[in-house]
């Protein structure tokens, strides 16, 4: 008996952890994966996203990449997905964050996020992104995610065909919109594209507006409470946004912004004024920038650039670790930068992009975003928390058909002093 149980316990220590080992390689094998979380489906989001891919692919080739999208611009659907996601325990691999106060006071404060300084030490970045960046991307001395672009709010996009023949100027000031809105309209020419099915355009709209007449300080004050919501710049601004919409199509609430971008292409509309993600779209769609369509600093913010940041960070809890540290080595390259942001529309994060590989309009991205006043964009996390732009996106929803300047003002005050605690 004695040495039956000797004999099976031999046996089993034998074949164990061959047993043991074979199903761990089977699991490991079946499990090599890369689950990551974005809202890029549009034209140019999912091509410049499908791009960096590629590179992991051909450095990584046995990593299955899930490409979890949930469509709907600036993560209108997205961020409430994510939300259940991380809540459930279930976060993937990565997910698409926009740096600053999304990123920082969403999920890093709250205790979601690894820290991945270690990631920027290893590969030498600390020198080849911006101390502006660094710093919006950090807490208590730590970094939480890794920047792929410099994305540009205050664009003013215009058909060039229309301005050809109606021998309009595209304009440069506020006032001068409205003369050329007014001139476009009465030709009977929609003068600008608005898609705001999903509010956040509105919000988009509105930064550029509250820019162009509070200017870069003054706008900046919006947000530590130095620039007062009820003051009369603000009123000025709501009273010029409401002026706006009398020029927009009649169908807006029905488009999103990327069917908002193709009524320019179309000819539908004269202008729209969105993000540089734009770019992408149209070059997605085959045009070539400064041929069918031109661009300006949004109106009356020349001098100024608006920006936000779309980065990935590592949840606590990703599931397959280790390839998402290559995913994220993988964005904040150099090569992957510059195979993702020519698409995107945007310019790199890091200070050493190959310039040659950047078209007309992008260059001249890159050359404002060194010499203008940076101001940060609250439609895309990067001026105010999440729960602060929730207040105001929803503000924006009833103003737009309400058009009731007062209100407006006294919620957008109330929703300041709540989120400033003062
Ligand atoms: C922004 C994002 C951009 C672009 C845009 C439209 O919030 O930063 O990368 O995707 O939404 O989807």
């Amino acid at each position: 008996m004695k040495k039956i149980t000797i004999i099976a316990v031999v046996l089993l220590l034998f074949f164990s952890p061959s047993f043991l080992f074979s199903e761990g390689a089977k699991e490991k094998k079946v499990e090599n994966k890369l689950e990551i979380f974005s809202w890029w489906t549009a034209g140019g989001e999912a091509e410049g996203l499908e791009a960096m891919f590629d590179i992991y692919k051909s450095k990584y080739p046995d990593v299955e990449i899930i490409n979890a999208t949930v469509a709907g611009g600036a993560g209108a659907n997205a961020k409430a997905v994510l939300a259940t996601r991380m809540q459930g325990g279930n976060p993937p691999d990565s997910f698409q964050v926009h740096a600053g106060h999304e990123l920082i006071d969403t999920w890093v404060v709250a205790g979601k996020m690894e820290p991945i300084t270690f990631i920027f030490k290893d590969n030498g970045w600390m020198d080849v992104y911006p101390k502006g960046v660094i710093d919006i991307i950090s807490y208590k001395g730590e970094i939480y995610s890794v920047p792929v672009n410099i994305h540009r709010s205050n664009v003013l996009w215009y058909n060039k065909r229309i301005f050809q023949e109606s021998g309009l100027t595209p304009p440069k000031t506020l006032d001068e919109f409205f003369q050329v809105a007014e001139k476009l309209a009465n030709m009977g020419i929609t003068p600008l594209a608005l898609g705001d099915k999903n509010t956040w355009t509105s919000t988009h709209l509105l930064e550029s507006v509250l820019l162009a007449t509070l200017g870069p300080e003054g706008y900046k004050g919006l947000w530590d409470g130095s620039t007062p919501w009820d003051g009369s710049a603000v009123r000025k601004a709501l009273d010029n946004f409401v002026r706006m919409l009398k020029y927009v199509n009649t169908d807006h609430a029905a488009l999103t912004w990327d069917a908002a971008t193709q009524y320019v292409i179309d000819g539908k509309s004269a202008m729209n004024i969105m993000g540089d993600w734009a770019e992408g779209y149209f070059k997605a769609k085959g045009l070539t920038p400064g041929k069918e369509f031109g661009w300006l600093p949004s109106p009356g913010t020349q001098g100024s650039f608006m920006m936000l940041s779309d980065s990935f960070g590592l949840p606590k809890g990703a599931p397959h670790r280790e390839n998402a540290i290559r995913w994220l080595t993988v964005c904040g390259s150099r090569e992957g930068q510059d195979a993702f942001n020519p698409i995107k529309g945007s310019i790199p994060s890091r200070i050493d992009g190959d310039k040659s590989l950047y078209d007309e309009y992008l260059q001249s991205a890159m050359k404002d975003f060194s010499k203008n006043a940076i101001v940060p964009s609250v439609a895309h996390g990067a001026a105010a928390s999440e729960g602060w732009l929730t207040k105001i996106n929803d503000i924006m929803t009833v103003f737009v058909s309400e058009r009731n300047i007062d209100k407006a003002v006294e919620q957008f005050s109330k929703a300041a002093r709540e989120s400033l605690g003062k």
